[in-house]
């Protein structure tokens, strides 16, 4: 295999950072191919701990490129930020480590100041999201509404004077409306253009790179954000996050075709969780759901809010499999299981006295299948740390069977703890 995704099989917060560090080892490429700076990863090497949430994971290491795809939108100034963060930590980011595509979409100040508007003030609870807040879903609408604004814009003064000034007048109208004041788009341009000078080097034309490693022949790792759930097509809409985050979208947005990928991976939780609002049929709001929220210590990276936490959902990673057409999967954090007399997997639902085996699309009927359980004897015993298959509890190799044969898809990557080696590799990902 070279060239392969990772994506999150569940609603995001997966565990998602480790496994693109342990496979960006052999990669020679990390991509981003959507999202922004909602992501949140907690990469944990010899006790530093490094956040990430734009930059892709493979910029800890010396000899691993990164590369920032079209599919991703950005806010300058946040990435200037990350990249001082990480450069204190004593990783040094040049050109020839981190390549930004000059056609990825701006994050504007003005789509922070929509998003968290829409949000706080006018949306009720019932229609409130639970964004991460940083302007993800308005930049992506400007950018289908075609008046967005790419990288390569500010290159021309006058022609990102023009585009900027017509994205303030358009959303002013709105603004106003509810705020009775409009928001000045003279200081951001400024600012932009500084912010632009600062992040210039690293801007190219990114699919014309990536040709050129996929023609060396070289690994490349395509870094997914959020999780399949959040898919603004397959995820439970309208609570979902405004990009694809399934496999499919790392050929879009990298401009490597679908036909140089060989291997996807999938990156679920032991359990389930997920930040903001929604239907979440495996949902404990219970004693058992605050003992995973500490155990799993679900608080996002992002945003610091606690994470809804619920018992495994087959269903649900079926589905993930599927629509993403996944070779294998990764189970991560099964040691917050650790202490449990009983665990359950969800195998199917009940919806209105009728089983199903899928997520309805309906968002009516998602609220309301109630799951069905198949109920294992938890291991009681420690598998923190644990490297190999043999070492488990035999309770614990009976749950990852079980997880399996419901789903129908190989698990090749266990995690049994925050460090790099505590993994269980059951197949050999890159050659
Ligand atoms: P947005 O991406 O900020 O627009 O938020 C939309 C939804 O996606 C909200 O429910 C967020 O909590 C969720 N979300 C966005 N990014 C992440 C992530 O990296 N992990 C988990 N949830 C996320």
């Amino acid at each position: 295999m070279s060239n392969i995704v990772i994506i999150g099989a569940q609603w995001g917060d997966e565990g998602k950072g480790k496994i693109v560090d342990l496979l960006s080892e052999k990669a020679d490429v990390v991509v981003r191919f959507q999202g922004g700076h909602n992501a949140g990863h907690t990469l944990v090497v010899q006790e530093n701990e490094f956040k990430l949430s734009l930059l892709p994971s493979g910029i800890i290491r010396d000899s691993t490129m990164s590369v920032i795809g079209n599919g991703v939108v950005i806010d300058p100034f946040h990435l200037i930020k990350e990249i001082a963060e990480i450069e204190n930590k004593g990783i040094k980011i040049t050109p020839d480590k981190l390549i930004i595509s000059e056609n990825c979409f701006l994050i504007l100040p003005i789509h922070k100041f929509i998003d968290q508007l829409r949000e706080k003030k006018i949306s009720s609870l019932k229609t409130k999201i639970g964004t991460t807040g940083r302007g993800i879903g308005p930049a992506y609408e400007d950018k289908v509404a075609r008046r967005g604004i790419r990288i390569d814009d500010l290159k021309n003064k006058n022609i990102f004077l023009e585009k900027i000034k017509n994205i303030y007048d358009h959303h002013n109208i709105w603004i106003t409306h509810h705020e009775l004041k409009k928001i000045n788009f003279e200081i951001d341009f400024e600012k932009l253009l500084k912010a632009y000078e600062v992040i210039k080097p690293f801007v190219k034309n990114s699919w014309r790179e990536l040709d050129t490693f996929v023609e060396k022949r070289k690994n490349i790792l395509f870094e997914g954000a959020q999780g399949t759930f959040l898919d603004i097509d397959f995820g439970t809409y309208p609570y979902v996050t405004s990009s694809n985050t399934i496999a499919g979208n790392a050929a879009i947005g990298s401009g490597v075709g679908p036909s140089k990928i060989n291997y996807t991976i999938g990156i679920t939780k032991a359990y389930t969780t997920r930040v903001g609002n929604g239907p979440f049929p495996t949902e404990l709001d219970n004693e058992i759901g605050q003992k995973l929220a500490l155990k799993g210590k679900e608080f996002g990276t992002v945003t610091g809010r606690k994470r809804r936490c619920g018992w495994f959902d087959a269903v649900l990673i079926k589905q993930a499999v599927k629509i993403s057409g996944l070779s294998g999967l990764a189970l991560t954090k099964l040691d917050v299981l650790d202490e449990f007399e009983e665990i359950k997997i969800c195998i199917g639902y009940e919806l209105e006295g009728i089983k199903i085996n899928y997520l309805p699309i309906c968002e009516f009927e998602q609220n309301r299948v109630k799951p069905i359980y198949l109920s294992l004897k938890g291991w009681k015993s420690k598998t923190l740390g644990t490297k190999t298959l043999s070492e488990l509890p035999s309770e614990a190799i009976v749950f990852i069977q079980k997880i399996k044969e419901v789903v129908g898809c190989d698990i090749d990557i266990i995690s049994t703890g925050p460090e790099r080696n505590d993994t269980i590799f059951l197949k050999k990902i890159f050659n």
